[in-house]
């Protein structure tokens, strides 16, 4: 059950990371060497070309966040999902080209990337029995030229995960993977428990141009980590002798990325402790974790950035102009940062319209070789095998519920009711009252095959369906509304936020939610406007251009906490039936059992049982063999 919450904080959003491509284009025809390699075999292309030049400056970015394993890219072809196509090949031929063009103008680019590895396609948690999550999808990233990497919350729910990212992750980095304030406790050389950074603490460097960088790793306050690893608070760490002595010497920047969201979190407290030993040098922070795409400035000579999840987003971040490294340090830093869309269009446009560099084709040989080895994974992973082909695309947040596009309607009213009757035909028989939690759905289930990938994606935690029999149909069918007035089962805050402890615990959702329910009000809830496809509409507090391509917002409607299968007819208000719910919330639901039964049976823990063997993971695939077949 811990799972559901887990990951429902983890994963809400997406953006991640663009996939761009590119190619140094310079040439002409270059759209005729893309057939060969597109993002993933059957990935749909974007039509549409983002709009004006990048702002390069001294130093440059290019940022990666909360991949959560979608190096594969996005392969429906409803929208927006082709914009957010490339895959991490195609992003790795940008890279290339993007350095390229680095190099041709003399500045720096540097890349970086904020953690959340893990958990959130079939690419990384596809694996099979005896392998870690993850491990494999890792390979990828390691073949891109990162200059800085740091860890997520994502990293630490799963002792061997970490684990994976300590012998075998990290030691590829040469220091450059970072954890400032994490540890995980390992047998050393002579078997003794030791607790140790999972990476390193800090690193000091220079940029090929030849500026020396000071780097730290940091993630948010977390609670919700695995025994034998250490999340030190973002307070405490500033307090460290290690971090004071590692900030007295004064690079010509400093680059602090991180698990932390750049708004409502902790980065000031770093912040704050280096500027109160440097008060000009310029600070580029590059945080993570809420999924949003966003942008302040704690002062004139710093900028701090997020750019979203899930490889939506990609996103360089520029500094502009000769100010970087001017003596002058009273003046503020000329900034400018772009969220690029993933996918092959912009980094063709962008290099190709804008930029000087000579490449003939867009795909590097890099580039090729990791989207095959991503296909050929993806092959060994069996995420392509289709239970069945969706006839439409079904959503979460963008139509109303109930409805017929509503996911949570297919869910309550099909799925559920068939999956069970399948997975339990000893109970099939049994009138009962199914309740499930929206929070169990991570993802939209879109038109096409639906494949053991989209499994992982839409539904993959594995919370089990138990049931308690013979309750008065009577009470048995308060349970939902209950339920829902009760609220969800994260606790909430007035402004309808997690509350402290969830949020320290790794929840994102509300905030993620919010994020994309405020691009949707701010256009007055008006459908998509023709001129523009749909997509995120950013609004931080940076100036300048923001999201490279323009879009329509996607609509957003809030959704119960959770929803009820249609309830028998025919059935008197006395009869004993099953009420079905999932282990995630049974505790909360005999709570109202109690009450409602008011002097009536007194319900327990040993009054639920399991239900066969169904968990919340297998039901999508059962549905679609026998209803999408
Ligand atoms: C985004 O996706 C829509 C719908 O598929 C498409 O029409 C549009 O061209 C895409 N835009 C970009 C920039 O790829
Ligand atoms: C964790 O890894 C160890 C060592 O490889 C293995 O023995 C153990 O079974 C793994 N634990 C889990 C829960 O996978
Ligand atoms: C933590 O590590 C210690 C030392 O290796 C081990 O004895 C203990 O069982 C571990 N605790 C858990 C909860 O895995
Ligand atoms: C992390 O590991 C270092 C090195 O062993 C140790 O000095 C430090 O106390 C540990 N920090 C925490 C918070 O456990
Ligand atoms: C971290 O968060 C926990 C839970 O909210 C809180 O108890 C603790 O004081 C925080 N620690 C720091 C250093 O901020
Ligand atoms: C410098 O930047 C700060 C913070 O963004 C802003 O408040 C201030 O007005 C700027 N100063 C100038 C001279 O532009
Ligand atoms: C530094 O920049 C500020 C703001 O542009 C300007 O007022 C000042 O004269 C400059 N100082 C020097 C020494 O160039
Ligand atoms: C690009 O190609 C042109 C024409 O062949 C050449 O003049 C120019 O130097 C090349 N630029 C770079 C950066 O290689
Ligand atoms: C792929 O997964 C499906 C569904 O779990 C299974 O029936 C099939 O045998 C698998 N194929 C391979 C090659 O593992
Ligand atoms: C939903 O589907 C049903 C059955 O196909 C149909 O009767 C109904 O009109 C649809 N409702 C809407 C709002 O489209
Ligand atoms: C779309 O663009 C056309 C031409 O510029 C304009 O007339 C129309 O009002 C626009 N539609 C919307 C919804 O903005
Ligand atoms: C439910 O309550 C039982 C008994 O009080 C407790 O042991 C268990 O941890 C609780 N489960 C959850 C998911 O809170
Ligand atoms: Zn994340
Ligand atoms: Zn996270």
């Amino acid at each position: 059950m811990a799972s559901i919450a887990k990951l429902a904080a983890a994963f809400a959003l997406g953006l991640g990371l663009l996939t761009p491509l590119t190619g140094a284009c310079g040439g002409s025809g270059d759209q005729d060497h893309h057939h060969h390699v597109r993002s993933q075999p059957g990935a749909t292309q974007p039509t549409a070309f983002p709009s004006s030049p990048l702002v390069w400056g001294d130093v440059n970015f290019l940022h990666t966040t909360d991949t959560h394993g979608w190096l594969i890219g996005h392969q429906k072809s409803s929208p927006p999902e082709p914009n957010y196509s490339g895959d991490f090949g195609d992003f790795a031929s940008f890279v290339e080209h993007m350095r390229q063009e680095a190099d041709a103008r003399g500045v720096d680019l540097l890349l970086v990337d904020s953690g959340d590895l893990h958990d959130g396609t079939g690419l990384s948690d596809g694996f099979p029995a005896g392998d870690v999550d993850g491990h494999e999808s890792n390979k990828f990233l390691a073949k891109l030229p990162y200059d800085i990497l740091a860890i997520g919350n994502h990293e630490l729910y799963i002792y061997n995960v970490t684990r994976d990212m300590h012998l075998n992750f990290a030691p590829q980095w040469d220091g450059r993977y970072l954890s400032s304030n994490v540890n995980i406790t390992i047998p050393d050389k002579d078997g003794k428990a030791t607790s140790v950074p999972v990476g390193d603490r800090y690193t000091k460097f220079k940029t090929k141009r030849g500026r020396k960088v000071t780097a730290f790793g940091v993630i948010f306050n977390f609670t919700g980590n695995a025994p034998n690893t250490t999340v030190q608070g973002v307070a405490d760490m500033v307090k460290e002798s290690w971090f004071k002595e590692a900030i007295i010497e004064e690079p010509d920047f400093f680059l602090l990325v991180g698990h932390m969201p750049v708004s409502q979190d902790n980065w000031p407290l770093v912040f704050n402790a280096i500027r109160a030993v440097h008060s000009t040098i310029p600070i580029f922070v590059f945080g993570g974790h809420t999924h949003i795409r966003d942008c302040v400035q704690y002062d004139g000579r710093s900028m701090a950035l997020e750019s979203g999840a899930y490889m939506e987003t990609v996103f360089p971040f520029v500094s502009s102009g000769a100010k970087l490294d001017s003596r002058n340090r009273t003046q503020n830093l000329s900034v400018t940062r772009r969220y690029l869309d993933a996918n092959r269009n912009t980094p063709t446009d962008i290099l190709h319209k804008y930029h000087t560099t000579n490449s003939s084709e867009f795909d590097t040989a890099r580039g090729e070789a990791i989207t095959a080895g991503i296909t050929d994974l993806a092959n060994r992973f069996n995420l392509s095998y289709a239970f069945g082909t969706a006839p439409q695309d079904y959503y979460l947040h963008r139509v109303q519920y109930p409805g017929n596009d509503s996911l949570l309607s297919l869910l309550a009213d099909k799925i559920i009711p068939v999956a069970l009757k399948i997975g339990f035909p000893e109970r099939a028989n049994i009138s009962n009252v199914i309740v499930a939690n929206a929070g169990s759905q991570r993802f939209d289930l879109l038109k096409g095959p639906f494949t053991r990938n989209d499994q992982l994606v839409v539904s993959p935690f594995t919370n089990a369906f138990v049931y308690i029999p013979n309750v008065p149909f009577s009470i048995a069918k308060q349970v939902l509304g209950q339920l829902n007035s009760a609220g969800s089962p994260q606790r909430r805050t007035a402004d309808g936020l997690e509350s402290a402890e969830d949020y320290a615990a790794g929840h994102i959702q509300s905030r993620f939610d919010r994020w994309r329910q405020d691009q949707w009000a701010r256009f007055g809830h008006r459908a998509a406007n023709e001129n523009f496809t749909l997509g995120y509409v950013t609004k931080d507090s940076c100036s300048g251009i923001g999201d490279d391509t323009i879009h329509s917002p996607i609509p957003y409607y809030p959704i119960p906490d959770y929803v009820g299968s249609p309830l028998p007819t025919n059935v008197p208000e006395d009869a004993g039936l099953d009420l079905i719910i999932l282990d995630f919330f049974q505790n909360d639901t005999i709570k109202i059992l109690n009450k409602l039964s008011s002097g009536g049976k007194q319900y327990t823990t040993t009054d639920v049982l399991p239900y066969g063997d169904i968990k919340i993971d297998q039901i999508h695939a059962l549905y679609a063999e026998a209803v999408w077949n």
